[in-house]
């Protein structure tokens, strides 16, 4: 940088970002992310405009994370009224609306007690801290293992990112925390197997952490069978279930949380991304069975703020109120019904449809030319956002909202968008 750069800008005030492009944002942003060149300046509902005032619909959701969509009045009014009141206050005092966002979950949920954080990471980080204490005071186990599946994502911070199953998130950052396991994402044999050997050594394995339907690694459900199977070997053999909801719960597959779509409950689980519909928040819940924390074991800063958290029982208030899961259920059908079509239509280029509710994945042949990114990029030149889950994969997560109309419109777009590019070779 040159040092006439480094001369900070004060001919415009420090709020106005009206003329913030990708260059001189590129000059200050660390490049962690592989960005799309668009710059999103409003929204309304599941539509959001650029800087051009080009319009687009928004199934990405800010990865499944915007779930009343964007500018909704019942989050307005709640972070409106929220910030006058009182925004953040420390947890050196009793917060009522963490409390009441604490009653709300476990009275909706398998779940006793609820501890609050920031984000889905954090969420996960959280739960492997408590997987751990219980190992080590109630299991007696000095080197606990916890296993996860292959092609998981828990996170990027170092116990996240060491859980999850994909080594490409993970190169660079050695040494890995130690103490997990990984296993094929629905194989029991390959899980019983993995128990086996690992207990025959001075470790042992004291929880299973996995996620009800695996989001980032391609939209694979889990398998009923496979779920129902895990549980049981939890529970005979005394450790723990922990399920990754970051993605899935808060309704996303229709139902409240992703294990309800697998008639089992797990020990521990964690929500962030649409729990406060676009508010950062992350939430860690357990059954009392395995609540081994005690005062001064884990913390946050911002955890359960009077500010996301009432951003938090806003969003879930009108789940219940709007029978939000209700339409979950519906346009997932419809979607995947369309998208089925779609792949129908192109054979040699699409090999799979599949999700729940509304996280909904297409599958691309392995040998097609085209990555999910061709497809997204392409979609996005017809005004619909849409994000890759892995190269092969095209992932579709809008506002649990959307209408018949919108799915109808979004479908529209993504042949059209899918034949321009099938035409173009
Ligand atoms: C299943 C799952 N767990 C954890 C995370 C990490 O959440 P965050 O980015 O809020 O830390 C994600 C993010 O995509 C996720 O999909």
């Amino acid at each position: 940088m040159s040092p006439e750069t480094l001369v900070p800008d004060t001919s415009t005030p420090a709020t106005d970002t009206s003329n913030f492009g990708p260059d001189r944002f590129d000059t200050y942003v660390m490049k962690t992310y592989g960005r799309f060149p668009l710059t999103l300046e409003r929204g309304e509902g599941c539509r959001v405009w650029d800087n051009s005032g080009q319009e687009y619909l928004d199934f990405v959701a800010g990865i499944a994370t915007c779930t009343l969509g964007h500018a909704h009045p019942a989050l307005v009014e709640a972070v409106t009224q929220q910030i006058q009141k009182l925004h953040h206050v420390s947890n050196l005092y009793y917060i009522p609306e963490q409390g009441q966002l604490a009653e709300w979950l476990v009275k909706h949920s398998c779940a006793d007690r609820a501890f609050f954080c920031n984000s889905g990471a954090e969420a996960n980080e959280a739960a492997i801290k408590l997987a751990r204490k219980y190992a080590n005071t109630v299991l007696e186990v000095e080197q606990p293992v916890i296993l996860t599946a292959k092609a998981s994502f828990h996170g990027r911070t170092l116990a996240t990112v060491t859980a999850t199953g994909q080594p490409k998130y993970q190169k660079g950052f050695s040494p890995l925390v130690p103490g997990f396991e990984y296993v094929p994402y629905n194989d029991i044999a390959a899980l019983e197997n993995a128990i086996g050997d690992i207990d025959e050594g001075n470790r042992r394995v004291c929880a299973i952490m996995l996620e009800a339907l695996q989001g980032e690694g391609g939209v694979r459900p889990g398998d009923l069978d496979y779920f129902l199977r895990v549980r049981k070997i939890c529970d005979e053999i005394g450790i723990l279930l922990i399920l990754d909801e970051v993605q899935v719960g808060v309704g996303r597959t229709g139902k409240l949380w992703g294990y309800e779509n697998l008639g089992i409950e797990p020990d521990i689980f964690t929500s962030a991304k649409g729990l406060a519909g676009g508010i950062p928040i992350g939430a860690m819940l357990c059954k009392d069975s395995c609540n081994v924390f005690e005062p001064g074991n884990h913390a946050s800063t911002f955890g359960g703020n009077p500010f996301a958290c009432a951003s938090a029982l806003a969003v879930l208030d009108t789940l219940e109120t709007e029978d939000i899961l209700t339409n979950v259920i519906a346009r997932g059908e419809q979607l995947r019904k369309n998208l089925r079509a779609i792949a129908n239509q192109y054979t040699n280029l699409f090999i799979d449809v599949r999700g729940w509710g509304l996280i909904n994945g297409m599958e691309i042949n392995a040998e097609s030319e085209f990555t999910s990114i061709d497809i997204v990029k392409a979609a996005m030149a017809e005004g619909l956002l849409m994000v890759p889950a892995g190269p092969k994969v095209l992932r579709f997560v809008p506002p649990l909202i959307v209408s018949a109309d919108e799915v109808e419109a979004a479908s529209q777009k993504l042949g059209d968008a899918i034949a321009k590019l099938v035409n173009s070779i």
